[in-house]
């Protein structure tokens, strides 16, 4: 069966989905959607607010978060920040993602990432900064096959942890993922 993956903002109408979501993470020990399931209406609130610089502090940097969906059924997300400060320059960059814990190792990491790429095209930035933590095997593999290039590795004092830093560039359309015809998807 083709599947045929979107993109899509997160909206009431999937309070259900999104539910069901969050307890993955739950069921999995992964406390990552546990406010936003407790408080679904405020996360809405925030995600909209997010988006624009006006609403926030000085110190955050507006972004919108996608979520990949399969019909109804959500996959993953994807935060997309239209610009870096000093802190995302070393950790963070401009995206960040996560997928579903009983959807891991069947491409969709890989896939979300491609997909925000188009967003990213449209948006008109020309590179884009990702990082991730250098033990993270997997997501060091979906930054490689979006055509992420090494950049350096930094030592957060912090966390007390090395990140490592790659950059896409985003101007070619010479994307690996971009090109690749092994996932069937699309964006909206
Ligand atoms: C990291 C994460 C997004 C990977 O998602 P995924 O859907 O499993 O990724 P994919 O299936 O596309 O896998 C991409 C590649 O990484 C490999 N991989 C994925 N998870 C792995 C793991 N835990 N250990 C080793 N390799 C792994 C896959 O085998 C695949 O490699 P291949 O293409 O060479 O076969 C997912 O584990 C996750 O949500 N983790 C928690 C949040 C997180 O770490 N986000 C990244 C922050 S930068």
């Amino acid at each position: 069966m083709i599947k045929i993956m979107r993109l899509i903002e997160l909206k009431s109408d999937l309070k259900e989905a999104f539910l069901d979501f969050a307890n993955d993470y739950e069921n999995s020990g992964e406390n990552r959607y546990l406010t936003a399931k407790n408080h679904f209406d405020e996360f809405l609130e925030k995600l909209s607010t997010g988006k624009k610089k006006e609403n926030l502090p000085p110190e955050f940097v507006p972004g919108i978060q996608y979520f990949m969906v399969d019909g109804k059924r959500i996959l993953g997300s994807i935060r997309f920040r239209f610009y870096l400060n000093n802190n995302l320059e070393k950790e963070g960059g401009h995206i960040g993602y996560d997928i579903r814990p009983s959807e891991r190792r069947r491409g969709y990491g890989t896939l979300i990432l491609k997909l925000v790429l188009e967003k990213v095209i449209e948006k008109g930035l020309k590179e884009i900064l990702i990082t991730c933590d250098s033990d993270n095997i997997g997501s060091k593999r979906i930054i490689e096959k979006n055509g992420g290039i090494f950049i350096d590795e930094v030592f957060i004092d912090i966390s007390k942890k090395n990140v490592s830093r790659f950059k896409i560039i985003l101007t070619s359309n010479k994307n690996t993922a971009l090109n690749s015809d092994s996932a069937n998807a699309t964006s909206e």
